[in-house]
């Protein structure tokens, strides 16, 4: 027997308007929103005004609301409603892919606490159906890496870097040019920080690796570097070698530890990522037994993530709730020290001089323009590494130039 679900919804931007129109549609479920939280009272709205509520209370303190959707975009507004109706036993939707990276021990730790279930498919890559997946279908450990191209807006902008290379004007204006194209076309935030510094990525993949490893992680654990500083003679680079630059998020067992991060990765034709264009996202998932599936999508968009959580909808009629099982039976953690692979390029010698490879197989040195090819130990990049060296673009060679230190490790 399915449970009638009283929804309250926080949101009714881009997200929870979609929400209430595609449930609307949706004939076959027992469920109905109740109440609408939104923020600005002089917002007009596409429905009657008479639906809406500016007080948290209104969803929170009333008891016949038994499932609350938080789809607003203020990740600490939404840690605030989302433990309280946890705390009082109502089961919560989220499309929060911050609150839930930044709070994860937290919130498993809550949902546990006061029994209630805590879904969230339409976090990472919207409509892309992969944490239930990773939940149900693979639901042993015999996964061995995952990588996903999970922010619409870098791999639209690299997609056009590499498209329209002849066209554009050279250098970093290329990247700025289409940047602000993104932000007029709505899909690029004012601030599109998060996006192009690859922390909506690492947000994305902090779930995936719970989910595929059973791995907790904190925002810090995971390297994020960005496409902020490419640079057209980095995309003819990658070309004139037959590879693509994908902003990728990448997860992968390696002598038995997770080597995890979020960084632009030179790609060649046989990868899932090759030919995933535009706003389109994808996640790749390898296991032992069944090699590789690939999933294509749409990671943004009213519908397309409404319809993610509408799923989350579907499956709690039904009182789902994710189990992770890996959790509970993980044996491997986060790899700490290993080397790869990098390229580093510059407009600025003088910080290009600055950097330390490994293993220099390549260089190029012209007046306006330098590059170098070699290893670098992870420990040197840090979250801050942009910030540090605002001349640099660096992107990373694939899996099979990455190199655990194992003594190292093992010291840990
Ligand atoms: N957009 C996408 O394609 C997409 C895809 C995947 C995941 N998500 C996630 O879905 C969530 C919603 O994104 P969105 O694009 O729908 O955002 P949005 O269009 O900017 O809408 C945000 C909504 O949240 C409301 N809001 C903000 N702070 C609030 C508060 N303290 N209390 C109550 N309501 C509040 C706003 O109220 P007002 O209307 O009064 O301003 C607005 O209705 C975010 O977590 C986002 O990361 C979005």
């Amino acid at each position: 027997m399915s449970t009638k679900l009283k929804i309250g919804l926080f949101g009714f931007g881009c997200v929870g308007s979609g929400l209430y129109e595609v449930l609307n549609q949706s004939k076959l479920l027992n469920a109905s929103i109740e109440k609408i939280v939104v923020k600005d009272l002089t917002k007009k709205r596409s429905i009657p005004a008479s639906n809406f509520s500016y007080d948290p209370a209104s969803i929170l303190d009333d008891p016949t609301i038994n499932l609350v959707v938080e789809l607003i975009d203020d990740a600490e507004a939404a840690h605030e409603i989302v433990t309280t109706a946890i705390r009082k036993g109502k089961n919560v939707i989220s499309a929060n892919k911050k609150l839930i990276a930044e709070h994860l021990a937290e919130l498993l730790m809550l949902k546990d606490q006061y029994g209630v279930s805590f879904l969230y498919e339409a976090a990472v890559c919207a409509s892309i159906p992969v944490i239930r997946n990773l939940e149900e279908y693979y639901n042993n450990d015999s996964l061995t890496g995952i990588e996903g191209i999970c922010n619409g807006t870098s791999n639209y902008i690299l997609t056009r870097l590499n498209n329209e290379l002849k066209s554009l004007p050279v250098g970093n204006q290329a990247f700025e040019l289409i940047l602000e194209d993104a932000k007029k076309a709505g899909f690029a935030e004012t601030d599109p920080t998060l996006d192009i510094d690859g922390f909506d990525s690492k947000y994305k993949l902090q779930i995936l690796i719970l989910h595929t490893f059973g791995l907790k992680t904190i925002p810090e654990d995971v390297l994020n570097l960005g496409i902020r500083h490419i640079k057209t003679a980095d995309v003819l680079f990658a070309q004139e070698k037959g590879l693509k630059l994908r902003l990728v998020s990448f997860a992968r067992k390696i002598e038995g530890k997770v080597v995890a991060f979020v960084a632009p990765l030179f790609v060649k034709e046989d990868s899932f990522a090759y030919d995933i264009n535009y706003e389109f996202n994808s996640v790749s998932i390898e296991a032992h037994f069944s090699d590789k599936q690939v999933f294509i999508g749409k990671g943004a968009g009213s519908f397309p993530t409404a319809s993610a959580v509408l799923s989350d909808i579907s499956a709690l009629q039904y009182d789902y709730k994710y189990e992770y099982k890996k959790l509970f039976n993980s044996t491997s953690d986060l790899a700490q020290d290993f080397d790869i692979k990098v390229f580093v390029s510059a407009e600025n010698l003088a910080a290009l001089a600055k950097i330390k490879l490994m293993e220099v197989e390549e260089e190029f040195t012209s007046l306006k323009y330098a590059y170098k090819v070699g290893r670098i130990n992870i420990s040197q990049l840090t979250h801050n590494f942009y910030r540090n060296n605002p001349d640099l673009f660096l992107a990373f060679y694939g899996e099979s130039e990455i190199k655990l230190q194992i003594s190292n490790e093992l010291n840990h």
